[in-house]
């Protein structure tokens, strides 16, 4: 079935920092998209595909507003929604004293189930389409996910939490029944539908030797499935992981070891890595997901884009809720730019919505698949409005150039500037 929408059209090609500029991204003021069977069938000029259409064919025509591909959130914990904004502490303190025990109530899969349906919900609302996702160690907590994710037709990745040391009894699992969790999930979910699984190691100082070994033999048995966890986020972090692991040579090879780096793993946070990590990431292929809200809210730094795109790094943006402050993207391209000028570095706003759609993409390795208007590409896309409230309605009234209306987006807007999301060309 056509579906046809009409309107102020923006996507990207490439990385607006390797590229020209002009050849990053395609914009058309008055432009078509066309969809097939929920896939992207044709883009193009109004004035050159109009005449291709059959007459009776339905356009939906969106004279203000500008239509582009969803958001795209490589880091986020979906147990985490209801902690958000837990005052006063850095990372290891805030884990201990809010998150863990936030966590327990996911071995319950009704509470899971309740929670996804209002996480998914406001990632759609806020124009995320695609979302890389914690759960928590119970492996209930990703059946709830995938179920509602399921029902929403929706593309997502997610895991079970492998934890098996320096953490609470009751969020404890074993190497082995982790992995065997892990196994059973993958069987279960991998690739049904548009959902995919992510093999979960919360981050070095929570897992054993054995459990990350395990870690990295699910990678090799189960071809396709993602590695996700934290790195390098906080000094504090840093320095226990040395003490725990005096034979490895810093935080990223403690991961390196079990061989867990690859086109598929997503580290995030990344915000004090050595030049050496960053190369390795980058000859891995792996990828960063840069989480700026949540490095300030815990204090935990400011991340370096400029060392991550000298290696070579895949990089994506992640709201990291709940310690991220935003399920906005737009208010997370905001906390991106001021992380950027408070390293005397400037982040354009072509760059910027670029890492928010197709740079995602990438770093997930889904390009094609999801985060620009490819021939074939699934169709999730959203529109945004420009005027959304009084004050960016007389702000853009000064604007002349595309640059500047995005700039204005990612500086003022948030979820009010998202008037519609798409998913599979079905409006939700
Ligand atoms: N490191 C280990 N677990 C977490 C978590 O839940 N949130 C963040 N921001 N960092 C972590
Ligand atoms: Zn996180």
């Amino acid at each position: 079935m056509l579906k046809v929408f009409r309107g102020e059209l923006l996507h990207f090609l490439a990385e607006p920092a390797k590229v020209s500029l002009q050849d990053s991204y395609q914009y058309i003021e008055d432009g078509l998209l066309i969809i097939k069977d929920g896939l992207v069938a044709e883009v193009g000029k109004a004035v050159d595909l109009l005449p291709t259409l059959d007459e009776n064919v339905d356009i939906t025509h969106y004279k203000s507003g500008l239509i582009m591909p969803g958001f795209i959130d490589t880091h986020v914990h979906y147990p985490q929604t209801e902690m958000i904004a837990s005052y006063g502490e850095q990372l290891l303190e805030w884990l201990e004293n809010y998150t863990f025990p936030f966590e327990r109530q996911f071995s319950d899969l009704a509470h899971g189930k309740k929670v996804a349906e209002f996480f998914l919900t406001q990632l759609l609302a806020a124009g995320t389409t695609t979302a890389l996702v914690f759960g928590t160690v119970h492996k209930e907590s990703v059946e709830a996910f995938f179920t509602i994710a399921q029902q929403k037709k929706l593309r997502m990745i997610c895991g079970k939490v492998l934890m098996d040391q320096n953490c609470p009894d009751y969020l404890s699992d074993t190497a082995q029944s982790g992995y065997d969790d892990s196994k059973a999930l993958i069987e279960k979910w991998h690739n049904v539908d548009r959902l995919q699984y992510a093999i979960t190691p919360r981050f070095a100082p929570t897992c054993s030797t054995e459990q990350l070994n395990k870690a990295g033999q699910l990678l090799r048995e189960n071809p396709g499935v993602y590695l996700h966890t934290h790195l390098s986020e906080n000094q504090a972090e840093i320095a226990w992981v040395e003490a725990l692991f005096p034979d490895s040579d810093g935080y990223l090879d403690v991961y390196d070891k079990s061989k867990l780096l690859g086109r598929r793993s997503v580290f995030a946070h990344g915000v004090h890595l050595h030049d050496s990590e960053c190369k390795r990431l980058g000859e891995t292929n792996s990828a960063i997901a840069f989480c700026p809200s949540s490095n300030l809210f815990l204090g935990s730094g400011l991340f370096n884009l400029q060392q991550a795109q000298k290696f070579d790094v895949n990089v994506g943006y992640g709201t990291d809720i709940g310690a991220g402050t935003t399920f906005s993207m737009l208010s997370t391209l905001n906390e991106a730019y001021k992380t950027q000028q408070l390293r005397a570095e400037k982040l354009d706003p072509f760059q910027s919505f670029y890492l928010a759609t197709l740079g995602g993409a990438i770093a997930l390795d889904l390009e094609g698949t999801i985060g620009n208007f490819t021939k074939g590409a699934e169709a999730d896309f959203i529109v945004l409005d420009y005027f959304a409230t009084p004050l960016i309605a007389r702000r853009m009234k000064h604007c002349k150039t595309l640059s500047e209306k995005l700039f204005i987006l990612s500086m003022i807007g948030d979820e009010r500037h998202i008037k519609s999301t798409y998913i599979m060309g079905e409006k939700v």
